[in-house]
């Protein structure tokens, strides 16, 4: 019974996927590792395979396949390079491998909010980062915003030195590795759909995410509370490969990229209120936060930001200046 049921809920979610595709049509598939709702990417992801379905029916199909339940992060860069996939969008920090200038990006405070990480990505260096990684068959088409990353543990965390000791799971990225190391912590790399176990298990003491992981992946649930530090940032590139498209007829690879700006447009504007809704979903179901007064986040800045000087050389000191010159 139980191999009827699942080749019944197998069977279903092909017909759920195939639905979209009609033979001939070129097949787009878009892996990410977030959640759907009240999430800056998961919407983001379903308005794109909306409009494509739409806009595009009879050249091109798209299946997002959300939630980690394609790939992880990890694995989704060599899929891309295989042609397993089409589309995905890591955070900035998954690119380790592949860039040392996105590095830029997981510094601490760094910018200070998503509208100057907007700024430095539409300026010239910004534009040309999409590009960096060709060589190495990856192309950028876009950036994509999460939001500023918070500190959570399973003790409260007021004074950086409450974390001294603790383990905190960290993107796979050698900046978020020093900056937890400077902070008194020791990082633990681990995949996204890894980390409520990990918390609820002991596995880890904390992580940093946006409003929106921890409310999508129910973190808060399994810490002691959430402080808004603010401290970093999570944004996203969508990514393809060169391989994929060079492959695709002129018009379709216009209108496809035509698309995807345009998605980018609505939803950027967007992933502020959409993080803040989540901060308060999280409140509403009974997670804490705790808020800092100026001279505690003073702290933070101080703890961390010494992790600047170790990797100024990977991300160049004119996008250092270039950043901070949007922040003043
Ligand atoms: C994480 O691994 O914590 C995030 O990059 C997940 C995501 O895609 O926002």
């Amino acid at each position: 019974l139980a191999t009827a049921a699942t080749a019944l809920a197998l069977a279903v979610t092909a017909n759920t996927a195939a639905a979209a595709c009609d033979d001939g049509e070129i097949v787009i598939k878009f892996s990410h590792v977030t959640n759907t709702d009240k999430h800056p990417k998961g919407i983001a992801a379903t308005l794109l395979e909306q409009r494509v379905n739409d806009e595009m029916n009879g050249k091109a199909c798209m299946e997002v396949f959300p939630n980690s339940t394609l790939y992880n992060d990890d694995a989704v860069l060599e899929a891309l390079l295989q042609g397993d996939v089409q589309m995905a969008a890591p955070s900035l920090s998954k690119f380790e491998q592949f860039t040392k200038t996105f590095r830029l990006f997981d510094l601490p405070f760094m910018f200070k909010n998503i509208n100057a990480v907007d700024e430095f990505q539409t300026s010239e260096t910004g534009q040309a980062m999409k590009e960096s990684m060709t060589r190495r068959g990856l192309l950028g088409l876009a950036f994509w915003h999460n939001g500023m990353k918070q500190m959570s543990a399973n003790k409260a965390l007021v004074s950086p030195s409450d974390a001294n000791g603790l383990k905190f799971r960290v993107q796979n990225s050698d900046v978020l590795k020093a900056q937890m190391a400077a902070i008194g912590g020791s990082p633990q790399p681990m995949a996204f759909s890894e980390v409520y176990g990990a918390l609820q298990t002991g596995v880890v003491d904390g992580q940093e995410n946006t409003w929106s992981n921890i409310y999508g992946r129910k973190f808060f649930e399994v810490q002691d509370g959430v402080t808004e530090t603010n401290h970093g940032i999570i944004d996203y590139l969508v990514v393809t490969s060169t391989d994929f498209m060079d492959s695709l007829p002129d018009d379709v690879r216009e209108q496809l990229t035509t698309i995807v700006t345009e998605v980018t447009a609505a939803r950027n504007s967007e992933s502020t209120a959409v993080n803040a809704a989540a901060k308060d979903a999280i409140i509403e179901a009974g997670g804490v936060v705790r808020e800092l007064t100026a001279e505690q986040r003073q702290e933070w800045v101080t703890t961390m930001m010494p992790v600047w000087e170790q990797f100024k050389e990977d991300v160049g000191q004119e996008n250092i200046d270039a950043a901070q010159a949007i922040n003043a």
